[in-house]
C-alpha cells in the first residue's frame, strides 16, 4: 500500500564528579581515574553471549544456523539488551574488534565528554578503500571526513566545520530549499493515481528532492530531479543521479555480507565503484564549473551573501577539497535526511489527530499559499520540530552509532581495553520506558516547553536520544538537515492530508 495524499482545503485550522569543583587539580582528576581503574571489575567478566571455540560469536551471523539476522539487527539488540542488561559485550568476531554494546544514556555521557581530540567512528571499510587505496591519486591526504580518521579527519574537519555550522551558512539556502520542496510537492500531486495514492515506490521520489537539495548546498547548482523529464538518460543529472542510487543500494551488500570484493573484483563491487567514480568526476565538473563563474566576477572574495561553496573556495583555492566535501555530503547526506522524512510522514499518517494540530500551527505562521519561509517563520514552528523530534527518538535514522576507543577506558565499571568497538545502542535507548514514559507512543508533546500532561517526561536525559551524534565528530551536516526537512514537511504538510 503506498501514501495516499489529498488536497487540503483551506480548514480551519557527571558524573556525580562533574560536582567538582574549580579546585580540582588535574592531579586528583588522574588520581580519581586510577581509583576508579583500580576498582573496576575486568574485561572477561563484561556479560554477553559467550564466543565458541574457534568459530567465536560470528557463527550468530551466519544464515541458517546463526541465531542473528542482520536485516533484523534492531530486534538482536534489544534481545541483547534484555537478557543481558545495560552493558553487553560481543568478542570473537573473526576479523574485527569485539564490541560492548552500551544502553545506558549515563555512560553513554561519561564516554562522550572524555572523548579525546581525535574520535575514531568505525565505518564503512568500502568507501576507505576506495578513497585510501583506489583513488588515493584522487583524494591524496585530504580525503574528507567520512571513513578518514585521525590527523587527516582532524585537519579536514577543522577547515570546514565553522562553515558548516554556522547557523548563518545554513539561512542562506532557505529560499533554494523552499523551490526544492515545493518542487517535490508539485511532484508528489503529479504522479498520484486516480485513488489518489502515490506510486509504491514513492521512497525513490523522497531521494531525488533529497539529491536536489543537497546539490544545492553542496554544488551550487539545480539539478532538476524532480521535473517531469528529467532529461536524457546520457545527461549529467541523471548519470548523477543513477550513481547515487547504485552507491546506496550496494554499500550495504558490501558492507554487511561476506566482503568477497577484498578478495577479487565482485559484480557488486565493480557497480559500487563505477558510481563512486561518477560521483566524483561529475562534482568535480560542477565545482570547477563553479570555481570558473566565480573567478569571471573578478578575486574570489566571502560576503555575507556567499554561498557555502564560494567560502570552502575562499577557504582552500584547490577545488578538490570543496569536491571531496561535496562526496561526502552526497554519501551520508541523501539517504539519511530522506528515510527520515519517510519515517515523519509516516508517523504523522497514523496520527491523523496530530497532523491536524500541525496543519493549524503551519496555517498560523504561513497564513497564504503565497507566504515564503524565512528563517524566522521556521523557528516558530514548535509543533513541527516535535514532531521530527518525536520520530527520530522513536525510529533513530542511525540506530547504533560507535566509537573505536584508542585508549583503555572504565565503562559501567567495567575495564575495557583499547581497540573495543563502543556501540551506543540509541534506537533501544530512546524507546525505553526507563527514559521516556510511553516510548510506543507518538508525543510529540513530549518535547514542547509548555505542556502540562506530559510534564514528567519533559526532563529526559539529554543523551537519550542523540539521532545526530555528539562532539566532535557530531553531524557536520545537521544545520542543513533540519532546514531540509523542517521546510518539506511545513510545504507538505500545508498542502495535502496524507494516509498510509
Ligand atoms: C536526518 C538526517 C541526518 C541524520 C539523522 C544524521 C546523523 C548523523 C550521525 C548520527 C552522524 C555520526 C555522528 C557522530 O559520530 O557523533 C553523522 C555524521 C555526519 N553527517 Fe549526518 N545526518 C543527517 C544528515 C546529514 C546531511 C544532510 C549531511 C550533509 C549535508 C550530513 C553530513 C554528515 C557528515 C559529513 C558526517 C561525518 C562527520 C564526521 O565524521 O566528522 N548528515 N550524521
Amino acid at each position: 500500500m503506498g501514501f495516499r495524499i489529498g488536497l487540503t482545503c483551506w480548514r480551519s485550522a557527571l558524573l556525580a564528579s562533574r560536582g567538582h569543583t574549580a579546585r580540582c587539580t588535574a592531579s586528583s582528576v588522574a588520581a580519581l581515574k586510577d581509583e576508579v581503574k583500580e576498582y573496576a571489575r575486568p574485561y572477561s567478566e563484561v556479560p554477553g553471549p559467550k564466543p565458541l571455540p574457534l568459530v567465536g560469536n560470528t557463527w550468530r551471523f551466519l544464515p541458517f544456523i546463526g541465531d542473528f539476522s542482520i536485516e533484523e539487527i534492531d530486534q538482536v539488540s534489544r534481545d541483547l539488551y534484555r537478557q543481558y542488561g545495560r552493558v553487553v559485550k560481543l568478542a570473537g568476531l573473526m576479523g574485527r574488534p569485539d564490541m560492548l554494546f552500551l544502553y545506558d544514556a549515563d555512560e553513554i555521557e561519561r564516554v562522550f565528554r572524555n572523548e579525546e581530540l581525535m574520535p575514531h567512528r568505525p565505518s564503512m571499510p568500502s568507501l576507505n578503500y576506495y578513497k585510501h587505496v583506489h583513488r588515493k591519486d584522487f583524494f591524496g591526504d585530504n580525503a574528507g571526513v567520512i571513513a578518514v580518521h585521525g590527523e587527516k579527519w582532524y585537519k579536514f574537519r577543522t577547515r570546514v566545520q565553522q562553515i558548516m555550522l554556522q547557523p548563518r551558512t545554513a539561512k542562506l539556502y532557505v529560499r533554494p530549499i523552499e523551490e526544492t520542496a515545493v518542487a517535490f510537492v508539485k511532484r508528489a500531486r503529479d504522479i498520484r493515481n486516480s485513488d489518489l495514492e502515490v506510486p509504491d515506490d514513492f521512497l525513490n521520489e523522497i531521494h531525488k528532492w533529497s539529491l536536489e537539495s543537497i546539490a544545492r548546498v553542496a554544488l551550487d547548482v539545480r539539478l532538476g530531479c524532480m521535473d517531469a523529464q528529467v532529461s536524457p538518460s546520457t545527461s549529467d543529472t541523471q548519470k548523477l543521479i543513477d550513481a547515487v542510487i547504485t552507491f546506496f543500494s550496494n554499500v550495504g551488500v558490501l558492507e554487511l555480507k561476506f566482503p568477497l570484493w577484498k578478495l577479487f573484483t565482485t559484480p557488486t563491487w565493480r557497480k559500487y565503484i563505477n558510481a563512486l567514480d561518477t560521483i566524483t568526476n561529475l562534482s568535480m565538473k560542477h565545482i570547477n564549473a563553479a570555481l570558473e563563474r566565480l573567478r569571471s566576477s573578478g578575486p574570489v572574495h566571502v560576503d555575507n551573501d556567499s554561498s557555502l561553496l564560494q567560502r570552502i573556495l575562499a577557504l582552500d583555492p584547490d577545488p578538490r577539497t570543496a569536491c571531496i566535501l561535496a562526496i561526502d555530503m552526497f554519501l551520508v547526506g541523501i539517504d539519511t535526511t530522506s528515510t527520515a522524512v519517510a519515517s515523519i510522514l509516516y508517523q504523522l499518517s497514523q496520527h491523523p489527530e496530530k497532523q491536524e494540530i500541525l496543519y493549524d500551527e503551519i496555517r498560523t505562521i504561513l497564513p497564504s499559499p503565497n507566504t515564503t519561509l524565512t528563517a524566522e517563520r521556521l523557528e516558530q514552528l514548535n509543533y513541527l520540530k516535535a514532531c521530527i523530534k518525536e520520530t527520530l527518538r522513536m525510529y533513530p535514522v542511525v540506530i547504533g552509532n560507535g566509537r573505536l576507543l584508542t585508549r583503555d577506558t572504565v565503562i559501567a565499571g567495567y575495564q575495557i581495553p583499547k581497540g573495543t568497538q563502543v556501540v551506543f545502542q540509541h534506537y533501544v535507548i530512546s524507546n525505553l520506558e526507563h527514559y521516556f514514559p510511553k516510548p510506543e507512543q507518538f508525543l510529540p508533546e513530549r518535547w514542547l516547553k509548555i505542556c502540562n500532561e506530559h510534564k514528567q517526561a519533559q526532563n529526559h536525559h539529554p543523551f537519550a536520544s542523540l539521532p545526530f551524534g555528539y562532539g566532535r565528530r557530531m553531524c557536520l551536516g545537521r544545520r542543513f538537515a533540519d532546514l531540509e526537512i523542517q521546510t518539506v514537511i511545513a510545504k507538505v504538510g500545508l498542502h495535502v492530508i496524507f494516509e498510509y
